[in-house]
């Protein structure tokens, strides 16, 4: 269990990547928004620069409720074209931008809008740096009546899906959480598991995976790019 300070000083290190991000933001334009509680403190980050920005496109209905409560217009993605940047946090990343992503259960409307986007700035603590993905469970959205028959498939591939407890999605389906996977191959991971009928996605993030990570450290915030 971690302990109080710890907790703290994770809190510390997500504020100060949240607002780093708010350089990103590109100046009159609309910005993607994540889910989760380090992309909250950027929402409230940003709430200090609104009149900057047209709106935002919400990737949660969490997200976009604190978003309007701070006066900031969300737009409907399908009512836009373009969007330069998405900002948004990660349960695990790699050196090599690849993530897991769903800890809050909104990966696959994070997935949509982060693949509209010209630019995924994920906003993490040190904590989450990983040099191989795995150690968080991995979540796994699925229509409702397939989830049964997703988990035996998955148990094909050598992972432990369980059901998240009491959990339904903004798109009324259900959560596996997914253990024991060995995830050396995150792209074709991703695509293999978006192949089983009832998946509507997972949250491997390595097709697509992010731009710029800046990451909270006790000694600042570190900008992490994809190695060429
Ligand atoms: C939500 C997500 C979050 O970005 C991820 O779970 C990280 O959350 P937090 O910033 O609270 O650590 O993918 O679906």
């Amino acid at each position: 269990m971690r302990s109080t300070k710890d907790q703290t000083s994770s809190q510390a290190m997500k504020q100060a990547a949240a607002r780093a991000a708010l350089h990103y933001v590109v100046e009159g334009r609309i910005v993607g928004v994540g889910t989760g509680s380090t992309a909250s403190l950027f929402i409230d980050e940003l709430a200090g620069v609104k009149n900057r920005v047209a709106g935002a496109v919400a990737s949660s209905e969490d997200t976009k409720k604190r978003l309007e409560g701070h006066g900031i217009e969300v737009f409907d993605l399908n009512e836009i074209t373009d969007l330069p940047v998405y900002i948004d946090g990660a349960d695990e990343i790699t050196p090599a931008m690849h993530m897991i992503k769903g800890g809050g259960g909104a990966l696959t409307r994070e997935k949509i809008v982060s693949a509209v986007a010209g630019k995924f700035v994920c906003i993490v603590d040190g904590t989450k740096l990983v040099d191989t993905l795995g150690h968080f469970a991995l979540p796994v959205e699925v229509i409702p009546m397939a989830s049964t028959y997703v988990a035996r498939e998955i148990a094909k591939l050598g992972g432990v899906a369980v059901a998240r407890a009491g959990f339904v999605t903004d798109n009324g389906n259900l959560i596996l959480d997914v253990n024991g996977l060995r995830i050396l191959d995150p792209v074709d991971l991703e695509t293999r598991l978006n192949q089983i009928a009832g998946v509507v996605t997972n949250g491997l993030f390595a097709r697509r995976p992010a731009d710029v990570c800046l990451i909270g450290t006790p000694d600042g915030v570190r900008t992490m790019t994809a190695a060429l």
